[in-house]
């Protein structure tokens, strides 16, 4: 029996999500923490957890160094709708902002980033939306990662829907260059010298032979214990 707080929850969690595909804040609930977004990430979470120790089984090696999630700030939520010019309603959160749950994932090697992109591909559960690939593809100024973005099943109140999470997937050796360049760019907004900015897109690239070498390597001591077994 559905009590009147049940029901009136229930409509809550229905007007925050399509049940197709996409996903809403609630509409004027730019406060509470946003709990159809937490369920996607603690999903998803599971997911990888599940698959990374599968892996670490057959492989003998883990290939995740390491996750991290968050949720965007209603602020910066705000800040972006701004930015592209468009009014702050949930149809509107929908269409333009497909990063309000976020997650990094962060790899020692960089041909694992594309055995996992494989794994939730083939996910019964997890829909591709698409594919961002910044790792065949840098951008100009050498960011290098791979974003997906994926629609994740969650049950709410006893309402099915789907909500999209943005997932950042890179190299430790991407990540380190992606995190000095956001603490050196932050309080510039992004306009400086263009030597400086020559300068960063070399690091960057120094980021991606690295990644090269430690593949190199990675199949050199491999082979060298395969040597060791026979
Ligand atoms: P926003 O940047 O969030 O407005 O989204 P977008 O539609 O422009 O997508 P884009 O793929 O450019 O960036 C999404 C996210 O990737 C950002 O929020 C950052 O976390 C990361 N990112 C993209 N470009 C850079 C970059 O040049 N430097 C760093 N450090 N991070 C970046
Ligand atoms: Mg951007």
């Amino acid at each position: 029996q559905d009590t009147p707080e049940k029901s009136e929850r229930e409509a809550l969690v229905r007007s925050a999500c399509d049940p197709e595909d996409g996903s809403l804040f609630p509409d004027g609930d730019w406060v509470q923490p946003p709990l159809l977004y937490r369920h996607a990430l603690e999903k998803l979470e599971e997911e990888i957890e599940s698959i990374r120790r599968e892996w670490k089984s057959a492989e003998g090696f883990s290939p995740i160094e390491h996750i991290k999630t968050r949720i965007k700030e209603p602020a910066s939520i705000l800040n972006k709708l701004e930015r592209l010019g468009v009014e702050a309603s949930a149809e509107r959160l929908a269409d333009q902002i497909h990063d309000i749950a976020g997650m990094r994932i962060v790899f020692p090697f960089v041909t694992d980033v594309y055995l996992l992109l494989e794994r939730i591909w083939q996910s019964p559960d997890l829909h591709v939306l698409w594919i961002r690939d910044y790792i065949m593809e840098p951008k100009p100024n050498g960011y290098r990662s791979l974003h997906v973005l994926v629609s994740v099943p969650v049950t709410l109140e006893g309402v099915d829907c789907r909500v999209r999470v943005e997932v950042q997937m890179r190299t430790l050796a991407m990540d380190f260059w992606a995190s000095l360049e956001h603490i050196l760019l932050y309080k510039y907004d992004r306009r400086v010298p263009e030597h400086l900015e020559q300068e960063l897109a070399s690091a960057a690239g120094a980021a991606g032979e690295l990644d090269h070498k430690m593949l190199a390597l990675r199949s050199e001591v491999l082979s060298l214990s395969d040597e060791d077994e026979r």
